[in-house]
């Protein structure tokens, strides 16, 4: 027996964990921008509903899932992907009659595949996607992969690609299907044995086999695009001319299939050659169908990404560099009977907005400003009795070695201003005035393109009174008002 954490899985604190929120945070923002709700839906789904759905034919149903009894004899398995929950949900809910169409949906939560654990790949891992639902159309395809593209654009990503292919309509796919069979019949054994079961179940499949014998006979397998019908064509160069006239760079891959059954018409990865893959989605068809319903238009498109891949490549190119912008105020009480009086401090400043932190018991003034170095503090607040009596406290500016004594009694103002020269030093998001890039909430942006373009994906108008926490999770203030 083992108390270790399961292989395959692994825990999530400290740095890492504020970095997670931090691409959560980002993603969510994107999403609300172009008008999608959230979603949550169980991990645990009847087995059924990946079947049905994410399909026998793709090697994470066949092979992946974390399937079980329960004590009632029902099979469950725990998610190997969101996208099959939120059409079940929908269709469960009546979403479809109950909110306007299309229905857009985001979601971020943990997925399951059994997987050989690698860099980048879990057992569990977190999910972050999108999907947009009773809709068929080019510009919703479009739309979807400039979402994922200024997702991963506002997290820092640079010189990134979208791979797009075509699986056609559902007349294409059979046509197309029939080509592959006749093709890989006479090659299939001398090919895996997972190749054979793919042929049987879905040959589209095979396109995605990873060994090396087999994707040499992959490569002058037919094409998806030469068994088009007129209509699955012109959808698709539509699209194309969406994403050129949007300065979207793109490249058609005819191998590119994706792993789970239900795309039609596009489907697409988003890539950049120092990264590989970082994200993939598509267009799927009769998804509602599986589970029962009968909805006017049948389609949706989606995209999904996992956060730990993205950490570790934002990680590797530094690009959590700036975000944590640390505590902004650690108080500092000289003796144990001081304590309550920087617990009351605390809690006042923390609801004028700032982030404080202040010890439970007293500690040798050397301690407390290395715990205040480790958090990044920006200011210390110390008192002894003397100030306290006095209705005085010193206010040090951490970085600037600076320390003035200030009356308690307007120490917000004192704080306010003292923070506005932080910021403005700093190069703050409210732009003009900013030099370089640094927004505040911890990224880079293009002041040309304005202030709707923050990585966090909102507009931080100064003017309208934008304040507190930004959603992108860091503190920033406006003029005059903390
Ligand atoms: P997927 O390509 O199977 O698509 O997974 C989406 C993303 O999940 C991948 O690009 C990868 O980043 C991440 N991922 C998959 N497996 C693992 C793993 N074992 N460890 C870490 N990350 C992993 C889907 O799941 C579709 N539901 C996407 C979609 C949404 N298509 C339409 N709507």
């Amino acid at each position: 027996m083992s108390l270790n954490a399961v292989k395959g899985t692994h825990d999530i604190y400290a740095e890492e964990a504020k970095c997670y929120q931090y691409i959560k945070n980002v993603f969510q923002a994107v999403a609300e921008l172009y008008g999608y709700m959230p979603i949550e839906t169980p991990i645990l789904e009847h087995t059924e509903v990946f079947c049905r759905s994410t399909g026998e034919g793709s090697d994470v149903v066949r092979k992946e899932m974390y399937t079980f009894l329960d004590k009632g004899e029902r099979s469950l398995t725990l998610r190997p992907e969101i996208t099959a929950g939120v059409a079940r949900a929908i269709v469960e809910n009546k979403m479809l009659f109950n909110f306007d169409s299309p229905l857009k949906l985001y979601y971020v939560g943990p997925a399951f595949r059994y997987e050989r654990p690698q860099l980048g790949r879990y057992r569990q891992f977190i999910q972050a996607g999108v999907e947009n639902i009773g809709v068929d159309n080019a510009y919703a395809d479009a739309e979807t992969i400039a979402l994922a593209m200024r997702v991963l654009n506002y997290l820092g990503f640079k010189g990134l690609k979208v791979k797009v292919n075509t699986l056609g309509d559902k007349a294409s796919r059979d046509a197309y299907r029939e080509a592959l069979k006749k093709y890989f019949e006479p090659l299939l054994p001398n090919m895996c044995d997972d190749c054979k079961s793919r042929y049987e179940l879905n040959p589209l499949r095979i396109l995605d086999c990873k060994v090396k014998e087999d994707q040499e006979l992959v490569k002058n397998a037919p094409k998806s695009k030469d068994f088009l019908s007129e209509e699955a064509e012109d959808r698709f160069y539509k699209t194309l001319s969406i994403l050129s006239d949007e300065g979207i760079d793109y490249e058609i891959d005819d191998t590119l299939v994706r792993g789970l059954d239900y795309y039609g018409h596009i489907v697409f990865e988003v890539s950049g050659e120092e990264y590989g893959a970082l994200l993939g989605g598509g267009h799927y068809d009769n998804m509602l169908h599986n589970f029962g319903a009968k909805a006017e238009v049948d389609s949706g498109v989606g995209f999904a990404f996992g956060i730990e891949r993205i950490y570790s490549l934002m990680k590797d190119k530094g690009l959590f560099d700036n975000i944590d912008k640390g505590l902004d105020i650690y108080v500092m009480p000289l003796s144990e009977d001081l304590i309550e009086h920087g617990y009351i401090l605390s809690e006042q400043l923390r609801g004028l907005g700032y982030s404080v932190e202040s010890p439970y018991k007293a500690a040798k003034l050397g301690s407390l400003f290395k715990k205040a170095n480790r958090r990044k503090a920006k200011v210390a607040l110390i008192f002894g009795e003397d100030e306290i009596n006095n209705g005085k406290i010193q206010v040090k500016i951490l970085d600037r070695e600076e320390q003035i004594e200030a009356d308690l009694s307007t120490l917000d103002h004192t704080l306010n201003d003292i923070f506005n020269a932080i910021d403005s030093d700093d190069g703050c998001c409210c732009g003009d005035e900013c030099e370089g890039d640094d927004c505040c909430c911890g990224h880079h942006h293009d002041h040309e393109e304005g202030h709707g373009e923050h990585c966090c994906g909102h507009h931080h108008d100064h003017e309208e009174g934008h304040e507190g926490h930004c959603c992108c999770g860091h503190h920033h203030k406006d003029d005059g008002d903390n």
